[in-house]
């Protein structure tokens, strides 16, 4: 299953999602990719048994599939049924200064897991991946890693029970000995068979997935975890990242390890449409947190792809096609009253709601996130980055 990702392969395929790639002909075939990647769907029984579990209502991203696909994470919910801990691990590459939409996803989700599960939490800023990839100097990637880190724990997380570290100022001691360990079980061939490295990629990027595994296992945070090693780990992440928990599952268990659990979302779309994740290098493509109300609005009505009828006509008469419709797809991920999202739906898909009317609901609720989050955003102190990025223990993690 593995080696479908390498790079020959990727010509043939119509579809290629990688942690550096995620394009499609047409929209991205999930059914396909978990069938691919070898990860289960995430099924109704799981997300009963969560809010069995915790005693919440089941996250919004989980009602609506967001979250649509995992590894073992049934295990995960076995082990804390018998009364076991386990700790969350998630992270982001900082490749630019302003997050879109995309990026708060799996970071919104993995607040209510921690909320949920009352667990900790570490989160890696990968400086030094994007540093390698996207030709940015070390300095460069360190500023964006801190920058990053405010809207990070701008979402919400809990101080008393989240680590977040950049790998240029954390990589050493127990987590690099795991680094070491872990390279040392994986063969230049596994790595181009699951990335599609060629001769031509520099060795930083050959060397790089070990870094994105250490966190996977306990030992690699001595200050939270000693005397845990048996410590199970979570990784909420969009798809693309399974990857590096495939090798990374795949070496555990001959360093006598868990194995990571994963629980896996489907990517964000871009407002033109349902062909991909969101491109950085095009800003009219995402909402970013930074954009103001007055973007916020332009970008939805001018770019935001509707499945309407061309005229109003045709719209009463047909009514929308949903199965396109970015305005429609974005409700499904950020307006929570079911109730509310359904009877749009089928207003909409009838014909009797006009795409102007869904973009502009779908405006007031994005235009509020937004402003929410800046005002949290401005609320974070350099003295705030400092405290969630110390090496200290966290006494209060698991309760
Ligand atoms: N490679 C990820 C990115 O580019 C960052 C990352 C590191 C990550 N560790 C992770 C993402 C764990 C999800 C889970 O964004």
């Amino acid at each position: 299953m593995d080696k479908n990702n390498s790079s020959e392969n990727q010509e043939q395929e119509e579809q290629v999602v990688n942690p550096w790639e995620v394009s499609a002909k047409g929209k991205i075939d999930y059914d396909k990719l978990i069938e691919k990647f070898g990860c289960q769907r995430l099924d109704q029984s799981i997300i009963d048994r969560v809010a069995r579990l915790t005693g919440r209502p089941p996250h919004v991203f989980l009602r609506r599939a967001v979250f649509f696909a995992h590894r073992d994470f049934n295990e995960i919910l076995d082990a804390y049924e018998r009364g076991e801990k386990f700790y969350l691990y998630t992270g982001r590459g900082p490749s630019s200064e302003a997050l879109h939409l995309g990026h708060l996803v799996p970071f919104m989700f993995t607040k209510y897991l921690q909320d949920a599960f009352k667990v900790p939490l570490v989160i890696q800023l990968t400086d030094d991946e994007k540093c390698m990839w996207k030709n940015l100097t070390v300095e460069e990637s360190q500023r964006l890693a801190r920058e990053n880190a405010k809207d990070i724990i701008a979402c919400g997380f809990d101080a008393s029970k989240t680590f977040i570290f950049s790998d240029f100022d954390y990589v050493g001691g127990s987590f690099y000995k795991n680094m070491v360990k872990i390279a040392k079980c994986v063969t230049y061939n596994k790595v181009v068979g699951i990335f599609g490295f060629t001769g031509e990629d520099h060795i930083g990027k050959v060397s790089f997935p070990p870094v994105q595994a250490a966190p996977s296992f306990p030992s690699s945070f001595p200050h939270l975890f000693t005397g845990m090693d048996n410590l199970r780990c979570l990784i909420p992440c969009a798809i693309d990242q399974d990857p590096y928990f495939r090798m990374t599952r795949d070496v555990a268990p001959r360093l006598g390890y868990h194995k990571p659990a994963l629980i896996e979302s489907l990517f964000f779309p871009a407002l033109q449409g349902e062909t991909g994740k969101m491109s950085a290098s095009d800003p009219n493509s995402a909402i970013y947190v930074t954009d103001s109300g007055k973007d916020i609005k332009n970008k939805i009505n001018k770019y935001a792809f509707s499945g309407g009828q061309d005229s109003v006509e045709n719209h009463r008469k047909y009514g929308a096609n949903l199965e396109v419709d970015i305005p429609i797809k974005y409700l499904g991920f950020f307006l929570e009253d079911d109730a509310e999202l359904e009877y749009i739906r089928t207003e909409y898909g009838a014909g009797r709601m006009l795409t102007g009317e869904v973009k502009k609901q779908l405006t007031e609720i994005l235009m509020e996130m937004v402003e929410r989050h800046r005002r949290a955003r401005a609320a974070v102190t350099d003295e705030m980055v400092d405290a969630f990025m110390a090496v200290r223990p966290l006494p209060n993690m698991f309760r």
